[in-house]
Protein backbone atom coordinates (compact mmCIF):
# COMPACT_ATOMS: atom_id res chain seq x y z
CA UNK A 1 0.00 0.00 0.00
CA UNK A 2 1.57 3.06 -1.08
CA UNK A 3 1.72 5.27 2.36
CA UNK A 4 0.73 9.26 1.92
CA UNK A 5 1.30 11.94 4.37
CA UNK A 6 2.89 15.09 5.10
CA UNK A 7 5.97 15.35 3.16
CA UNK A 8 7.38 18.99 4.22
CA UNK A 9 5.82 22.23 6.16
CA UNK A 10 6.84 25.71 6.46
CA UNK A 11 5.17 28.10 8.65
CA UNK A 12 4.61 31.73 8.14
CA UNK A 13 3.57 34.08 11.13
CA UNK A 14 2.20 37.29 11.30
CA UNK A 15 5.00 39.87 11.99
CA UNK A 16 3.89 41.87 14.83
CA UNK A 17 4.10 40.58 18.28
CA UNK A 18 2.38 41.48 20.92
CA UNK A 19 2.86 40.62 24.71
CA UNK A 20 0.12 39.66 26.46
CA UNK A 21 0.97 39.78 30.14
CA UNK A 22 3.37 42.78 29.63
CA UNK A 23 1.39 44.96 27.38
CA UNK A 24 -1.79 43.60 27.11
CA UNK A 25 -2.73 42.40 30.26
CA UNK A 26 -2.06 45.60 32.31
CA UNK A 27 -4.38 47.78 30.20
CA UNK A 28 -7.20 45.50 30.49
CA UNK A 29 -7.05 45.66 34.02
CA UNK A 30 -5.94 42.22 34.14
CA UNK A 31 -3.80 39.66 36.17
CA UNK A 32 -0.58 38.98 33.68
CA UNK A 33 -0.98 35.10 35.17
CA UNK A 34 -4.38 34.71 33.68
CA UNK A 35 -2.49 34.78 30.51
CA UNK A 36 0.76 33.28 31.79
CA UNK A 37 -1.06 30.61 34.00
CA UNK A 38 -4.19 30.24 33.03
CA UNK A 39 -4.68 30.47 28.97
CA UNK A 40 -0.70 29.68 29.04
CA UNK A 41 -0.05 32.45 26.33
CA UNK A 42 2.80 34.81 26.42
CA UNK A 43 2.73 36.42 23.15
CA UNK A 44 0.70 36.16 20.12
CA UNK A 45 1.16 37.35 16.49
CA UNK A 46 -0.29 40.07 14.47
CA UNK A 47 -0.38 40.21 10.83
CA UNK A 48 1.22 43.59 9.82
CA UNK A 49 -0.54 46.59 7.13
CA UNK A 50 0.28 44.81 4.36
CA UNK A 51 -0.23 41.26 5.36
CA UNK A 52 -2.78 39.45 5.33
CA UNK A 53 -4.39 35.73 5.33
CA UNK A 54 -3.42 35.50 1.14
CA UNK A 55 0.00 36.66 1.98
CA UNK A 56 0.56 34.79 4.82
CA UNK A 57 -0.43 31.49 3.14
CA UNK A 58 1.29 32.66 -0.20
CA UNK A 59 5.35 33.17 1.87
CA UNK A 60 4.01 29.90 3.71
CA UNK A 61 4.46 28.21 0.26
CA UNK A 62 6.72 29.95 -1.76
CA UNK A 63 9.23 28.72 1.54
CA UNK A 64 7.83 25.32 1.07
CA UNK A 65 8.11 24.84 -2.71
CA UNK A 66 11.55 26.74 -2.71
CA UNK A 67 12.96 24.25 -0.25
CA UNK A 68 11.58 21.36 -1.39
CA UNK A 69 12.50 22.57 -5.50
CA UNK A 70 9.27 22.69 -6.79
CA UNK A 71 7.49 24.18 -9.45
CA UNK A 72 3.71 24.66 -10.35
CA UNK A 73 3.94 21.36 -12.50
CA UNK A 74 4.70 19.42 -9.60
CA UNK A 75 1.24 20.43 -7.85
CA UNK A 76 -2.07 18.85 -8.70
CA UNK A 77 -4.40 20.62 -6.01
CA UNK A 78 -4.16 23.82 -3.91
CA UNK A 79 -6.51 23.36 -1.32
CA UNK A 80 -6.95 26.47 1.17
CA UNK A 81 -7.89 25.82 4.68
CA UNK A 82 -9.27 29.47 6.62
CA UNK A 83 -11.90 30.93 8.22
CA UNK A 84 -11.48 34.40 7.79
CA UNK A 85 -11.83 34.42 4.33
CA UNK A 86 -13.17 37.54 2.48
CA UNK A 87 -14.73 36.52 -0.28
CA UNK A 88 -17.92 33.91 -0.48
CA UNK A 89 -17.35 32.70 -3.94
CA UNK A 90 -13.73 33.27 -5.05
CA UNK A 91 -11.44 30.99 -3.15
CA UNK A 92 -8.15 32.09 -1.60
CA UNK A 93 -6.25 29.11 -3.10
CA UNK A 94 -6.60 31.51 -6.92
CA UNK A 95 -5.52 34.10 -4.77
CA UNK A 96 -2.39 32.10 -3.71
CA UNK A 97 -2.12 30.56 -7.06
CA UNK A 98 -2.19 33.81 -8.78
CA UNK A 99 0.61 35.02 -5.95
CA UNK A 100 3.01 32.16 -6.72
CA UNK A 101 2.54 32.47 -10.82
CA UNK A 102 4.33 35.52 -10.46
CA UNK A 103 7.64 33.83 -8.75
CA UNK A 104 7.50 30.52 -10.64
CA UNK A 105 7.79 29.87 -14.24
CA UNK A 106 4.90 27.79 -15.44
CA UNK A 107 1.28 28.24 -13.87
CA UNK A 108 -1.05 26.02 -11.79
CA UNK A 109 -3.66 26.15 -14.36
CA UNK A 110 -4.24 22.17 -14.12
CA UNK A 111 -4.19 22.09 -10.60
CA UNK A 112 -7.51 21.92 -8.82
CA UNK A 113 -8.16 24.14 -6.17
CA UNK A 114 -11.10 24.60 -3.50
CA UNK A 115 -11.25 26.88 -0.08
CA UNK A 116 -12.48 24.39 2.62
CA UNK A 117 -14.46 25.31 5.75
CA UNK A 118 -15.58 24.24 9.12
CA UNK A 119 -13.75 26.51 11.38
CA UNK A 120 -10.32 25.08 12.58
CA UNK A 121 -10.99 21.38 11.86
CA UNK A 122 -10.86 22.50 8.07
CA UNK A 123 -6.94 22.49 8.21
CA UNK A 124 -7.16 18.84 9.14
CA UNK A 125 -10.01 18.44 6.58
CA UNK A 126 -8.03 19.84 3.58
CA UNK A 127 -5.08 16.94 4.72
CA UNK A 128 -7.94 14.48 4.27
CA UNK A 129 -8.90 15.57 0.89
CA UNK A 130 -5.29 15.74 -0.78
CA UNK A 131 -4.93 12.23 1.38
CA UNK A 132 -7.94 10.79 -0.69
CA UNK A 133 -7.07 12.29 -3.69
CA UNK A 134 -3.37 10.96 -3.81
CA UNK A 135 -4.96 7.34 -2.59
CA UNK A 136 -7.33 7.23 -5.32
CA UNK A 137 -4.89 7.41 -7.85
CA UNK A 138 -6.41 10.81 -9.12
CA UNK A 139 -2.96 12.88 -8.86
CA UNK A 140 -0.66 11.63 -11.82
CA UNK A 141 2.10 11.80 -9.52
CA UNK A 142 1.79 15.25 -8.29
CA UNK A 143 1.59 16.59 -4.88
CA UNK A 144 -0.98 18.52 -2.53
CA UNK A 145 -0.44 21.52 -1.47
CA UNK A 146 -2.27 22.35 1.64
CA UNK A 147 -2.68 25.61 3.77
CA UNK A 148 -4.51 26.62 6.52
CA UNK A 149 -3.97 30.47 7.00
CA UNK A 150 -5.95 32.88 9.44
CA UNK A 151 -6.16 36.12 10.86
CA UNK A 152 -7.66 35.10 14.49
CA UNK A 153 -9.55 38.68 15.30
CA UNK A 154 -12.18 38.62 17.95
CA UNK A 155 -14.16 42.23 18.47
CA UNK A 156 -12.62 44.74 20.93
CA UNK A 157 -13.55 43.61 24.57
CA UNK A 158 -14.73 39.60 23.76
CA UNK A 159 -13.33 37.52 26.05
CA UNK A 160 -11.61 35.83 23.09
CA UNK A 161 -9.59 38.51 22.12
CA UNK A 162 -6.95 37.16 24.54
CA UNK A 163 -6.52 34.54 22.13
CA UNK A 164 -5.82 36.28 18.84
CA UNK A 165 -3.46 35.26 16.55
CA UNK A 166 -2.17 35.08 12.92
CA UNK A 167 0.01 32.72 10.85
CA UNK A 168 -0.12 30.37 8.06
CA UNK A 169 1.21 26.65 7.59
CA UNK A 170 1.96 25.44 4.36
CA UNK A 171 2.05 21.13 4.07
CA UNK A 172 2.85 19.44 0.63
CA UNK A 173 1.04 16.11 0.44
CA UNK A 174 3.03 13.23 -1.30
CA UNK A 175 3.33 9.72 -1.75
CA UNK A 176 5.90 8.15 0.23
CA UNK A 177 6.47 11.45 2.81
CA UNK A 178 9.38 12.69 4.31
CA UNK A 179 7.92 13.68 7.46
CA UNK A 180 4.47 11.76 8.63
CA UNK A 181 2.41 9.03 7.13
CA UNK A 182 -1.10 9.74 8.06
CA UNK A 183 -3.51 6.82 9.14
CA UNK A 184 -6.09 5.26 7.67
CA UNK A 185 -8.03 4.76 10.47
CA UNK A 186 -9.85 8.58 11.83
CA UNK A 187 -12.59 8.72 14.40
CA UNK A 188 -15.28 11.49 14.54
CA UNK A 189 -17.23 13.51 17.07
CA UNK A 190 -19.63 15.92 14.74
CA UNK A 191 -22.91 17.48 16.83
CA UNK A 192 -24.61 20.55 15.18
CA UNK A 193 -23.66 23.58 17.91
CA UNK A 194 -23.80 26.92 18.79
CA UNK A 195 -20.65 27.95 20.11
CA UNK A 196 -18.40 29.64 17.70
CA UNK A 197 -19.95 31.41 14.54
CA UNK A 198 -19.62 33.81 12.09
CA UNK A 199 -22.90 34.47 10.30
CA UNK A 200 -22.11 36.86 7.21
CA UNK A 201 -19.92 38.65 9.78
CA UNK A 202 -16.24 39.28 10.13
CA UNK A 203 -15.29 38.59 13.78
CA UNK A 204 -17.30 35.74 15.55
CA UNK A 205 -19.91 35.57 17.89
CA UNK A 206 -18.35 33.32 20.63
CA UNK A 207 -20.12 31.35 23.68
CA UNK A 208 -16.45 30.93 25.31
CA UNK A 209 -17.56 28.71 28.18
CA UNK A 210 -20.07 26.45 26.33
CA UNK A 211 -17.37 26.63 23.05
CA UNK A 212 -14.74 24.95 25.96
CA UNK A 213 -17.47 21.86 26.78
CA UNK A 214 -18.13 21.42 23.35
CA UNK A 215 -14.87 20.90 22.07
CA UNK A 216 -14.11 18.15 25.29
CA UNK A 217 -17.28 16.32 24.36
CA UNK A 218 -16.68 16.09 20.88
CA UNK A 219 -13.25 15.34 21.37
CA UNK A 220 -13.86 12.67 23.54
CA UNK A 221 -16.74 10.91 21.03
CA UNK A 222 -14.01 11.17 18.20
CA UNK A 223 -11.24 9.55 20.31
CA UNK A 224 -14.19 6.36 20.83
CA UNK A 225 -14.73 6.67 17.21
CA UNK A 226 -10.90 6.06 16.77
CA UNK A 227 -11.11 3.64 19.23
CA UNK A 228 -13.65 2.06 17.10
CA UNK A 229 -11.72 1.09 14.22
CA UNK A 230 -8.01 1.47 15.56
CA UNK A 231 -8.43 -0.31 18.88
CA UNK A 232 -7.65 0.64 22.25
CA UNK A 233 -5.46 3.70 23.01
CA UNK A 234 -3.19 3.85 25.51
CA UNK A 235 -0.83 6.78 26.76
CA UNK A 236 2.66 4.50 26.20
CA UNK A 237 1.69 4.68 21.94
CA UNK A 238 2.25 7.97 21.31
CA UNK A 239 4.98 10.15 21.20
CA UNK A 240 3.13 13.26 21.48
CA UNK A 241 -0.47 14.19 21.46
CA UNK A 242 -0.99 17.49 19.40
CA UNK A 243 -4.11 18.85 20.01
CA UNK A 244 -6.18 22.06 18.41
CA UNK A 245 -4.57 24.69 20.38
CA UNK A 246 -6.87 27.67 20.70
CA UNK A 247 -4.82 28.29 23.89
CA UNK A 248 -2.50 25.93 25.71
CA UNK A 249 -4.96 26.23 29.20
CA UNK A 250 -8.23 24.19 26.19
CA UNK A 251 -5.49 21.28 26.10
CA UNK A 252 -4.72 21.29 29.60
CA UNK A 253 -8.11 20.23 29.90
CA UNK A 254 -8.13 18.20 26.96
CA UNK A 255 -5.27 15.86 28.14
CA UNK A 256 -6.40 15.10 31.37
CA UNK A 257 -10.00 13.70 30.04
CA UNK A 258 -7.62 11.65 27.49
CA UNK A 259 -5.52 10.31 29.78
CA UNK A 260 -8.68 9.49 31.87
CA UNK A 261 -9.95 7.55 29.57
CA UNK A 262 -6.97 5.50 27.51
CA UNK A 263 -6.10 4.45 31.03
CA UNK A 264 -9.45 2.89 32.13
CA UNK A 265 -8.86 -0.42 32.87
CA UNK A 266 -5.14 -0.63 31.81
CA UNK A 267 -2.13 -1.17 34.03
CA UNK A 268 -2.43 2.35 34.76
CA UNK A 269 -5.38 2.72 36.40
CA UNK A 270 -4.48 -0.27 38.78
CA UNK A 271 -1.46 1.73 39.55
CA UNK A 272 -3.16 4.30 40.94
CA UNK A 273 -5.86 2.53 42.96
CA UNK A 274 -3.78 2.97 46.11
CA UNK A 275 -3.63 6.77 45.88
CA UNK A 276 -6.95 8.02 44.23
CA UNK A 277 -9.46 5.13 43.95
CA UNK A 278 -10.47 3.17 40.81
CA UNK A 279 -12.33 5.46 37.87
CA UNK A 280 -15.83 5.53 38.92
CA UNK A 281 -18.21 3.38 36.74
CA UNK A 282 -21.11 4.71 35.41
CA UNK A 283 -23.35 1.82 36.53
CA UNK A 284 -22.62 2.48 40.22
CA UNK A 285 -24.76 5.56 40.20
CA UNK A 286 -28.30 6.15 40.26
CA UNK A 287 -28.55 9.58 38.04
CA UNK A 288 -26.04 10.65 35.16
CA UNK A 289 -25.53 14.08 37.71
CA UNK A 290 -23.87 11.74 40.28
CA UNK A 291 -21.44 9.90 38.31
CA UNK A 292 -20.14 13.42 36.74
CA UNK A 293 -19.79 14.83 39.98
CA UNK A 294 -17.57 11.63 40.51
CA UNK A 295 -15.52 11.25 37.92
CA UNK A 296 -14.76 15.56 38.01
CA UNK A 297 -13.50 14.49 41.26
CA UNK A 298 -11.20 11.47 40.18
CA UNK A 299 -9.99 14.28 37.56
CA UNK A 300 -9.28 16.66 40.23
CA UNK A 301 -7.26 13.92 42.20
CA UNK A 302 -5.73 12.14 38.76
CA UNK A 303 -4.12 15.61 37.78
CA UNK A 304 -1.84 15.73 40.53
CA UNK A 305 -0.60 12.27 40.50
CA UNK A 306 3.05 11.87 39.63
CA UNK A 307 2.35 9.51 36.41
CA UNK A 308 -0.26 11.84 35.12
CA UNK A 309 2.27 14.81 35.52
CA UNK A 310 5.01 12.61 34.25
CA UNK A 311 3.05 12.09 31.10
CA UNK A 312 1.66 15.26 30.45
CA UNK A 313 5.55 16.93 31.10
CA UNK A 314 6.78 14.09 28.14
CA UNK A 315 3.89 14.11 25.63
CA UNK A 316 1.55 17.20 26.05
CA UNK A 317 4.02 20.22 26.75
CA UNK A 318 6.15 19.93 24.35
CA UNK A 319 2.95 20.44 21.56
CA UNK A 320 2.06 24.06 23.35
CA UNK A 321 5.34 25.78 22.73
CA UNK A 322 4.53 27.69 19.88
CA UNK A 323 1.03 28.32 20.37
CA UNK A 324 1.93 30.13 23.63
CA UNK A 325 4.29 32.36 21.26
CA UNK A 326 1.80 33.10 18.86
CA UNK A 327 -1.78 32.70 19.73
CA UNK A 328 -4.72 30.64 18.17
CA UNK A 329 -4.10 30.12 14.41
CA UNK A 330 -7.44 28.42 14.02
CA UNK A 331 -7.18 26.17 10.65
CA UNK A 332 -3.19 26.14 11.21
CA UNK A 333 -3.25 25.68 15.18
CA UNK A 334 -3.45 21.71 15.75
CA UNK A 335 -0.52 21.86 13.01
CA UNK A 336 1.91 23.97 15.05
CA UNK A 337 1.25 21.87 17.51
CA UNK A 338 2.35 18.80 15.48
CA UNK A 339 5.62 21.08 14.34
CA UNK A 340 6.04 22.58 17.83
CA UNK A 341 6.33 18.11 18.98
CA UNK A 342 8.77 17.51 16.53
CA UNK A 343 11.36 20.36 17.11
CA UNK A 344 11.21 20.21 20.84
CA UNK A 345 12.51 15.60 19.93
CA UNK A 346 15.00 17.22 17.54
CA UNK A 347 15.96 20.15 20.11
CA UNK A 348 16.17 17.16 22.73
CA UNK A 349 18.20 14.70 20.45
CA UNK A 350 15.43 12.62 20.47
CA UNK A 351 14.92 9.75 17.58
CA UNK A 352 11.21 9.67 16.65
CA UNK A 353 11.26 7.16 13.66
CA UNK A 354 8.74 5.54 13.47
CA UNK A 355 7.01 6.55 16.63
CA UNK A 356 3.07 7.62 16.36
CA UNK A 357 1.45 10.69 17.02
CA UNK A 358 -2.19 11.13 18.16
CA UNK A 359 -3.64 14.05 16.40
CA UNK A 360 -6.84 15.54 17.80
CA UNK A 361 -8.42 18.03 15.66
CA UNK A 362 -11.72 20.22 16.38
CA UNK A 363 -13.47 22.92 14.73
CA UNK A 364 -16.73 24.54 16.16
CA UNK A 365 -19.99 24.24 14.90
CA UNK A 366 -18.58 21.10 16.02
CA UNK A 367 -16.12 18.70 15.11
CA UNK A 368 -13.31 17.18 16.33
CA UNK A 369 -11.43 14.52 14.62
CA UNK A 370 -8.84 11.58 15.94
CA UNK A 371 -5.94 9.95 13.48
CA UNK A 372 -2.82 8.62 13.92
CA UNK A 373 0.54 9.56 12.46
CA UNK A 374 3.82 7.80 12.07
CA UNK A 375 7.00 9.85 12.11
CA UNK A 376 9.66 8.78 8.90
CA UNK A 377 13.04 8.52 8.79
CA UNK A 378 13.85 11.41 7.36
CA UNK A 379 11.85 13.64 10.12
CA UNK A 380 14.70 15.64 11.54
CA UNK A 381 16.28 17.47 8.55
CA UNK A 382 12.59 18.25 7.86
CA UNK A 383 11.93 19.84 10.98
CA UNK A 384 15.53 21.58 11.16
CA UNK A 385 15.07 22.88 7.91
CA UNK A 386 11.74 24.98 9.66
CA UNK A 387 13.38 28.51 10.97
CA UNK A 388 10.45 29.07 13.63
CA UNK A 389 12.39 30.18 16.15
CA UNK A 390 14.20 32.57 13.77
CA UNK A 391 10.32 33.82 12.51
CA UNK A 392 9.31 33.91 16.11
CA UNK A 393 12.48 36.64 16.83
CA UNK A 394 12.08 38.32 14.01
CA UNK A 395 8.59 39.99 15.17
CA UNK A 396 8.14 43.50 15.74
CA UNK A 397 6.65 44.25 19.46
CA UNK A 398 3.82 46.56 19.49
CA UNK A 399 2.51 48.96 22.10
CA UNK A 400 -1.28 47.92 23.28
CA UNK A 401 -1.94 51.99 20.82
CA UNK A 402 -0.03 50.03 17.96
CA UNK A 403 -2.43 46.91 18.26
CA UNK A 404 -5.61 49.00 18.41
CA UNK A 405 -4.35 50.35 15.21
CA UNK A 406 -3.25 47.34 13.65
CA UNK A 407 -6.86 45.92 14.70
CA UNK A 408 -8.63 48.51 12.81
CA UNK A 409 -6.15 48.51 9.98
CA UNK A 410 -7.94 44.50 9.67
CA UNK A 411 -11.14 45.70 10.57
CA UNK A 412 -13.19 45.11 7.36
CA UNK A 413 -15.39 47.82 8.29
CA UNK A 414 -13.30 50.27 8.74
CA UNK A 415 -11.19 52.51 6.62
CA UNK A 416 -8.18 53.62 8.23
CA UNK A 417 -4.26 54.11 6.72
CA UNK A 418 -1.46 53.33 8.85
CA UNK A 419 2.14 53.27 7.99
CA UNK A 420 3.12 49.94 7.99
CA UNK A 421 5.38 48.78 10.91
CA UNK A 422 7.98 46.57 9.02
CA UNK A 423 9.27 46.80 5.86
CA UNK A 424 8.70 43.73 3.52
CA UNK A 425 12.03 42.14 2.07
CA UNK A 426 11.34 39.06 -0.23
CA UNK A 427 7.53 38.30 0.44
CA UNK A 428 4.09 38.96 -0.94
CA UNK A 429 2.38 42.22 -0.50
CA UNK A 430 -0.81 43.40 -0.10
CA UNK A 431 -1.56 46.25 -2.63
CA UNK A 432 -5.24 47.72 -2.01
CA UNK A 433 -7.90 46.53 -4.03
CA UNK A 434 -8.57 46.43 -8.09
CA UNK A 435 -11.72 47.25 -10.07
CA UNK A 436 -14.17 44.47 -8.81
CA UNK A 437 -13.20 45.23 -5.31
CA UNK A 438 -10.86 42.08 -5.72
CA UNK A 439 -7.76 42.22 -3.22
CA UNK A 440 -4.05 42.88 -5.41
CA UNK A 441 -1.18 41.08 -4.07
CA UNK A 442 2.34 41.64 -5.38
CA UNK A 443 6.22 39.87 -4.61
CA UNK A 444 8.48 42.94 -3.43
CA UNK A 445 12.13 42.01 -3.05
CA UNK A 446 12.44 44.70 -0.82
CA UNK A 447 10.71 47.18 1.37
CA UNK A 448 8.56 48.99 -1.69
CA UNK A 449 5.06 48.62 -0.50
CA UNK A 450 4.65 52.27 -0.23
CA UNK A 451 7.09 53.41 -2.97
CA UNK A 452 6.62 51.14 -5.69
N1 LIG B 1 -3.86 33.33 37.78
C1 LIG B 1 -3.94 32.07 37.27
N2 LIG B 1 -4.99 31.65 36.51
C2 LIG B 1 -5.97 32.53 36.25
C3 LIG B 1 -5.95 33.83 36.75
C4 LIG B 1 -4.83 34.23 37.55
N3 LIG B 1 -4.74 35.45 38.05
N4 LIG B 1 -7.08 34.46 36.32
C5 LIG B 1 -7.76 33.58 35.59
N5 LIG B 1 -7.11 32.41 35.54
C6 LIG B 1 -7.49 31.19 34.85
C7 LIG B 1 -8.95 30.84 35.04
O1 LIG B 1 -9.15 30.09 36.23
C8 LIG B 1 -9.22 30.04 33.77
O2 LIG B 1 -8.69 28.75 33.92
P1 LIG B 1 -9.69 27.48 34.11
O3 LIG B 1 -10.58 27.48 32.90
O4 LIG B 1 -8.76 26.32 34.14
O5 LIG B 1 -10.44 27.73 35.35
C9 LIG B 1 -8.36 30.74 32.73
O6 LIG B 1 -7.36 31.45 33.46
C10 LIG B 1 -9.12 31.74 31.87
O7 LIG B 1 -9.74 32.66 32.73
P2 LIG B 1 -11.27 33.04 32.53
O8 LIG B 1 -12.09 31.80 32.33
O9 LIG B 1 -11.66 33.96 33.59
O10 LIG B 1 -11.13 33.80 31.13
P3 LIG B 1 -12.25 34.50 30.29
O11 LIG B 1 -13.57 34.48 30.95
O12 LIG B 1 -11.70 35.82 29.94
O13 LIG B 1 -12.40 33.64 28.97
C11 LIG B 1 -12.23 32.08 27.25
C12 LIG B 1 -11.63 32.54 28.56
C13 LIG B 1 -13.69 31.67 27.44
C14 LIG B 1 -11.46 30.89 26.72
C15 LIG B 1 -12.16 33.24 26.22
O14 LIG B 1 -10.82 33.60 25.99
C16 LIG B 1 -12.81 32.94 24.88
O15 LIG B 1 -14.00 33.13 24.70
N6 LIG B 1 -12.00 32.49 23.90
C17 LIG B 1 -12.48 32.21 22.54
C18 LIG B 1 -13.17 30.87 22.46
C19 LIG B 1 -12.22 29.71 22.61
O16 LIG B 1 -11.02 29.82 22.35
N7 LIG B 1 -12.77 28.55 22.98
C20 LIG B 1 -11.98 27.34 23.06
C21 LIG B 1 -12.76 26.14 22.61
S1 LIG B 1 -13.45 26.44 21.00
C22 LIG B 1 -12.14 26.22 19.90
O17 LIG B 1 -11.15 25.63 20.26
C23 LIG B 1 -12.25 26.78 18.53
C24 LIG B 1 -11.40 27.98 18.42
O18 LIG B 1 -10.23 27.89 18.06
C25 LIG B 1 -11.97 29.28 18.73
Amino acid sequence: MTSVGIDAMEIWTGKLVLDLPNTFAPVKGEDPEKYTKGLGLHTSSFPDVYEDIVTMGANAAKKLMDRKGLTPADIGRIDVATESAFDNSKPVSTYIAGCLEQVYDGDFRHANKGERKFACIAGTQSLDDAYNWIKAGRNRGRAALVIATDTALYERGDPGEATQGAGAVAMLIDEDPDLVELSTEQGYGSMDETDFLKPNQQFPSVDGKRSMQVYLARMREALEDYESVAGRTHPDLFEYIPFHTPFPGMVRKAALLGFRHMTRDTDIEDDLESEIGRQPREEDFETWDDYEEAIRGYMDELKTTEQYRDWYGRVIEPTLDISSRVGNWYTGSVHIARLSALKAAADEGKDMTGKQLLVGSYGSGAQAEIHAERVQETWLDEIEAVDVDDQLAARTEISFDDYELIHDVHNHEKEIEVEEFTQPEAEFVFTGWGRMNERRYEYVERSCVADC
